[in-house]
């Protein structure tokens, strides 16, 4: 029997279910979007059973972030310190200080202190600290000047628009690699000469960047992008796997 229909028409049903899924995602996505809370999130700090203090730890005493988020660089999860680390200091420092005390309850019994999260990616999103700081990334560009707060909040959005604005223009926030847990960096500290050493410069730029007196945040972007070819995924699978 001659076929009826043209074959092509095989296809309606699939087009019609992917036309569906992808209104569908669009509208869901939309809906999230624009009603969820999580918008309103930047600035939440809840209270913390101690009111750990950044700035006193990092700025005034010149504490790194490894020393206490010790994961970060090699591992997807940043971790946050066990009581040990605490009491390196705190068996000594400060130990009649009643804001310690949960940390020396915890020191005690073996309970871990209950430090309440900020920042949490939903299941469905994949996320690795190790890919993000070994690839010029800082700290400061997603939580913020944590080096300066007397208790933590949150910084950034970290929604879907927020995740992607940067992985389409990475030049904008890509810092030298040994400035990554500095957050106090800023593009006019970078020594031009030294950095074009160091990095180069990009190909198709004719000026001299090492002559310069001061190199913008593009014109270090660009060249570590280049240099390191920095493509972050930009596909849905890239983040949704
Ligand atoms: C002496 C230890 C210590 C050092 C050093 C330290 N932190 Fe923390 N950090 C903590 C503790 C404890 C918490 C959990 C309590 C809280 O959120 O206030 C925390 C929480 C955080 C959080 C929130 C995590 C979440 O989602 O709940 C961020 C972000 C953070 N730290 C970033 C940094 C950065 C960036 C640095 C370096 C500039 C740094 N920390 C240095 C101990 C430390
Ligand atoms: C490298 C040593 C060191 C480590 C590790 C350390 N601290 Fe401290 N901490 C200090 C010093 C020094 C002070 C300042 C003491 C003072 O001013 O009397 C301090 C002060 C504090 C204070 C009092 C702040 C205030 O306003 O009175 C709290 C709370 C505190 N630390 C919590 C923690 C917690 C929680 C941890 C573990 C996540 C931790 N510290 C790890 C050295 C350390
Ligand atoms: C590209 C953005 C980005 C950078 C850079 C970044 N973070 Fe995060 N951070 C996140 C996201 C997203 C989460 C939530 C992760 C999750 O839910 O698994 C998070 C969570 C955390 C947490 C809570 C524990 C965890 O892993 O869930 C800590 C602590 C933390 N970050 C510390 C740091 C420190 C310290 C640095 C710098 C060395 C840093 N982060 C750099 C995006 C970033
Ligand atoms: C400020 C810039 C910036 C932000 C914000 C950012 N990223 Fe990235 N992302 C990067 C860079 C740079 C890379 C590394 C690309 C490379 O290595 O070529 C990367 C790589 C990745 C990768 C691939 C790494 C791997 O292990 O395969 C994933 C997945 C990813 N990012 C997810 C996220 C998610 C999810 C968010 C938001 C919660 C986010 N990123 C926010 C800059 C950023
Ligand atoms: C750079 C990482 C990244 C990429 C690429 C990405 N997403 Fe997402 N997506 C996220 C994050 C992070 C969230 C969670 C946002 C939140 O919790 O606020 C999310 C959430 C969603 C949601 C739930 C609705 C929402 O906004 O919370 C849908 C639907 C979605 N993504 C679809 C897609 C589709 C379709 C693509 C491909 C066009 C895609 N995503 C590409 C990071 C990414």
């Amino acid at each position: 029997m001659a076929n009826f229909f043209p074959r092509w028409t095989n296809w309606i049903p699939l087009k019609v279910i992917v036309c569906v899924i992808v209104i569908g995602c669009g509208l869901t996505a939309a809906t999230w979007y624009y009603a969820t809370p999580k918008y309103t999130k930047v600035g939440y700090q809840p209270i913390q059973p101690v009111p750990f203090p950044h700035d006193i730890h990092v700025t005034q005493l010149g504490m790194d972030c490894r020393y206490c988020h010790s994961f970060v660089e090699v591992a997807a999860q940043s971790n946050v310190p066990n009581t040990a680390t605490c009491m390196n200091c705190h068996t000594q420092v400060a130990k009649d200080n009643p804001k310690l005390q949960p940390v020396q309850e915890s020191w005690k019994s073996g309970e871990p202190v209950e430090w309440v999260w900020l920042y949490r990616t939903v299941d469905y999103v994949y996320y690795n600290h190790s890919a993000h700081v070994n690839r010029g990334i800082s700290c400061f560009t997603c939580h913020g000047p944590v080096n300066h707060m007397s208790v933590v909040h949150i910084a950034q959005p970290h929604s879907m628009a927020w995740c992607l604005d940067c992985h389409r223009h990475p030049e904008n926030y890509l810092r030298p690699d040994d400035q990554v847990f500095n957050l106090d960096w800023k593009p006019e500290d970078v020594k031009p000469a030294e950095f074009v050493a160091k990095y180069g410069q990009p190909g198709d730029t004719r000026e001299d960047f090492a002559k310069k007196k001061q190199l913008t945040q593009a014109e270090i972007g660009q060249t570590l992008k280049q240099r390191w070819k920095i493509t972050p995924p930009t596909n849905c699978q890239g983040c949704h796997r």
